[in-house]
């Protein structure tokens, strides 16, 4: 059999009817090269010539918007999407998925909670998961034993301690070092920075019926703290709210500008990568807590779904399998860095030398906090963003700010439950 190359194209150009075509976002630059890679490998095992369409969005709003745009359209492409956790109810509740139940798909490979929480809606297998996310500490230790610290904080204090310090030491030779580095601009990645903070207080989102509770005193606590991290103790710097994302984040602590950092996964390829300036002087660690409380970690991370209106269902289950197979999953960790979905992965003797903070932060991912798994999120988010940023950008006070959320969070639910 002849195969042809795999096809790049950009959302606008057109594609041959009838072909296979899969779609992911641009969270990260090298989910581009990882794609191409796992495709043509499909390509070569099944000999089902496989386009990809990645598109130009980057944030999971501009992502969602791009798949909305697809589905709401009734395209037959693409046929595999990539999805954000944080979205798939909405999708599935809309009833633009295809159900996987009658394609014997072994999902019990897989985290159950995963499956469970993310894949399955009303009771129907709407996707399969393709990697897991939780929020970290990148620290570098390095600088950590340069002034007198054993080990990486545990509470936020003392990471704000710790931040003080180094920060005015550094500074002396470097003006452009900051203590702590994480996502506060307005979009979905401050939701998940928010959600560790307020838990690691013993707050959160909603309650067990779905009802907001972000009016809590623990979260306007901790949400305080997140605002004193910019303007009062200043180990932040105001990038953080103005335009800090996953991306800008990592590379300033790449460039050796920041001593602590709050990111997915991800980043430890990158900051390990034979180019890195901070390369070997890494460290992780889960994000600290508040006094008496347990760290969290936000449940992040992206799922394979088929789109309802695919006119390639048979060969979509295929990619879906080889996507989520054990060798493609193994070889995700090994290059671009994702954790796995898949519970054997875990114990391979080549995934345990390669990516041993993988194994050893286990009980992160275990324990990940989700956002709210209900259709209305993207709305529901909408309101936090708006009004946790104001906090953060010192438009409303933190009380205000959360009670303002609370009240409208109920209309979102309210309406939802009226439609
Ligand atoms: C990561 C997570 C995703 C989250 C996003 C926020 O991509 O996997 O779940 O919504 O970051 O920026």
């Amino acid at each position: 059999m002849v195969l042809t190359s795999i096809s790049l194209l950009s959302g606008s150009q057109e594609i041959k009817k009838g072909q296979l075509t899969f779609k992911a976002g641009l969270v990260i630059p090298s989910e581009l090269t990882y794609f191409r890679q796992v495709l043509q490998g499909f390509q070569q095992e099944t000999g089902i010539e496989v386009t990809a369409l990645v598109g130009e969005a980057k944030t999971s709003e501009e992502i969602r918007r791009a798949f909305l745009d697809d589905l709401k359209t009734k395209k037959s492409d693409p046929d595999v999407m990539f999805l954000d956790i944080a979205w798939i109810s909405e999708l599935a509740d809309d009833g633009l998925l295809e159900e996987l139940d009658n394609y014997q798909i072994d999902t019990t490979v897989f985290f159950p909670k995963l499956v469970k929480l993310a894949d399955t809606y009303n009771g129907k297998l709407i996707a399969l998961p393709g990697h897991m996310d939780g929020g970290l500490l990148y620290y570098r230790q390095d600088l950590l034993q340069k002034y007198g610290y054993q080990y990486p904080p545990k509470t936020w204090d003392e990471l704000l301690a710790m931040s003080l310090r180094v920060q005015a030491g550094e500074r002396a030779t470097n003006p452009d070092f900051w203590g702590f580095v994480w996502q506060g601009s307005r979009y979905e990645g401050l939701v998940c920075n928010a959600l560790e903070y307020f838990v690691s207080a013993g707050g959160g989102f909603v309650d067990e019926k779905g009802d907001s509770i972000i009016n809590k005193e623990e979260n306007v606590i901790a949400l305080q703290f997140m605002v004193d991290l910019i303007h009062q103790s200043r180990i932040s710097p105001p990038t953080t709210y103005q335009i800090d994302n996953e991306e800008q984040v990592w590379r300033r602590f790449q460039e050796g500008n920041a001593l602590f950092e709050r990111n997915w996964p991800f980043a430890w390829g990158k900051h390990n990568a034979a180019d890195s300036p901070v390369k070997g002087k890494v460290g992780i660690a889960p994000l600290p807590s508040f006094p008496n409380h347990d760290a969290a970690a936000t449940l992040g991370g992206w799922h394979f779904a088929i789109s309802k209106y695919s006119d390639r269902k048979e060969d979509a289950v295929k990619l879906l399998n080889y996507l989520t197979s054990y060798n493609v999953q193994k070889n995700m960790v090994q290059t671009i860095g994702w954790n796995s979905v898949r519970r054997d992965i875990y114990s391979d003797p080549q995934v345990v030398a390669s990516a041993p903070h993988l194994i050893s932060l286990r009980s992160v991912f275990d324990n990940a906090v989700p956002r709210p798994m209900v259709p209305y999120y993207p709305d529901f988010s909408l309101v936090l963003q708006k009004y946790i940023h104001a906090a953060l950008s010192k438009a409303m006070l933190p009380a205000d700010a959360l009670q303002k959320a609370h009240e409208e969070l109920k209309v979102v639910k309210q309406k939802f439950e009226k439609s």
